[in-house]
């Protein structure tokens, strides 16, 4: 399959260029015949445009890792005039944008994740299944650790792990949550869903999801050792995505068919 890279230059973009690039055994199903940047770097040894329709032209699908304006740019383009699948691990949309996307994937295959690791979203499916069936005597406690210049806390993937284990017990996470302790009166109380947060050093992302019984723990366990992990995933997607239909938002859960 002819696939182009939107947001070429990012960090992202520049691992699945490698990957593919570097690994032609591995994806020898995989033609990369285009990034789409809005300048073209004169290291990434591929041919570049900044014109969307030029870029849809000469692709089967798109594997899009840049910012929300652009991606809901080329999914609109996309639906208008070219009907191409496209795969999209892009974060930081609003409300708007959002709806935006499940609009365009009612009439092109469209697959977004905030998460494209194959680890993390299986992860997430233990925990709901695990959450579903320890009862609230198992206290749930999400541990994470991150490098030293991550900003936000807890992390994306640790709320969306806490967000498992909310749904496997059929209450709104936003009620059970809690985030970090500190204090003389903070006792547990049942039912709760703690967040506790690490950060330093150059840890790409190590998450802990624990169920604490009287006689028993259960800890389910994901860390991240390369930043390839998301581009992995974003081609493990392209390849199921590339022959279903559109009519419905997919995401990673529908790939991994959990
Ligand atoms: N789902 C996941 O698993 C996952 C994992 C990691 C990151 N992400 C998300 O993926 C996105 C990209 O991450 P990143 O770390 O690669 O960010 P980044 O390094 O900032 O790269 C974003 C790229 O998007 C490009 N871009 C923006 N507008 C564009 C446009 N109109 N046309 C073409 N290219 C455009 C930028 O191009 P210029 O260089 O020309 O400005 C930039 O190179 C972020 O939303 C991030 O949160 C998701």
């Amino acid at each position: 399959m002819k696939i182009g890279i939107s947001g070429i230059n990012g960090r992202v973009g520049r691992v699945l260029k490698s990957l593919i690039v570097e690994n032609p055994d591995q994806y020898k199903d995989i033609n990369l015949v285009f990034g789409l940047a809005r300048y073209a770097a004169s290291d990434l040894t591929l041919d570049v445009t900044d014109d969307a329709d030029t870029f849809f032209d000469g692709v089967d699908g798109v594997i899009d890792f840049s910012l929300p304006d652009n991606f809901v740019r080329l999914a609109e383009l996309n639906c208008d005039k070219y009907g191409k699948f496209m795969v999209s691990g892009t974060t930081g949309m609003d409300a708007a944008q959002m709806d935006a996307i499940e609009v365009a994937a009612q009439h092109v295959p469209i697959l977004h994740a905030g998460n494209m690791s194959l680890g993390v979203n299986l992860l997430c499916a233990l925990v709901r299944q695990s959450a579903a069936r320890l009862g609230v005597e198992y206290d749930i406690e999400i541990a994470e650790t991150h490098h030293r210049m991550k900003r936000d806390a807890p992390s994306g993937t640790a709320l969306m792990l806490g967000r498992a284990a909310a749904d496997g017990r059929e209450v709104a996470h936003d009620d059970v949550a809690v985030f970090g302790r500190h204090g003389a009166d903070v006792l547990r109380k049942e039912g709760e869903i703690g967040y506790a947060v690490q950060r330093g050093g150059g840890v790409i992302g190590a998450h802990d999801v624990s169920f604490f019984g009287g006689s028993e723990e259960l800890t389910l366990s994901h860390k991240a050792l390369d930043r390839a992990l998301f581009a992995e995933g974003a081609i493990f997607a392209a390849r199921w995505l590339k022959d279903k239909p559109a009519g419905r938002l997919y995401s990673m859960q529908d790939a991994l068919e959990i």
